[in-house]
């Protein structure tokens, strides 16, 4: 009787996309307005979604406030208010698109989570775009 329990955050950051190994011609030619130099942001909301059985003991599948505390410790103060480009880490060489964005989040939550659990990250960068990982 699996069973999912999703938690939704929010955090606001900056990016450009940008790969490094094209001239700003080519850069704007492929990622239009999102490649602007001078960065854009974005607020973006996360939905972080866990599956697996119900404890019977506990009646939960995941504690939700284990679950709010371990996103903002590990994502939302990690990339709120950033530029992602500058002031991470993980996007210095990677460009910061939603998919590489929900991949970096999924890395940074899976160790933390019980492995018998799924996890899937969801990640909204306008209103009308969205990505999934994993698939
Ligand atoms: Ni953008």
């Amino acid at each position: 009787m699996k069973t999912s329990v999703y938690r939704k955050e929010h955090f606001n950051a900056a990016h450009r996309l940008y790969n490094k190994s094209w001239d700003d011609e080519k850069n704007e030619r492929v990622f239009g307005k999102c490649s602007n130099p001078n960065f854009h942001g974005h607020n973006y909301e996360l939905i972080v979604k866990l599956t697996g059985d119900v404890h019977p003991e506990t009646g939960y599948v995941y504690d939700m406030k284990k679950l709010s505390d371990l996103i903002r410790d590990k994502v939302t103060n990690r990339f709120d208010h950033k530029n992602l480009n500058l002031d991470t880490e993980e996007f210095r060489d990677l460009n910061p698109t939603a998919e590489n964005i929900a991949r970096v989040i999924y890395d940074l939550l899976r160790g933390e989570i019980d492995g018998g659990l799924d996890l899937k990250i969801t990640l909204y960068e306008t209103e009308r775009n969205y990505v999934e990982y994993p698939a």
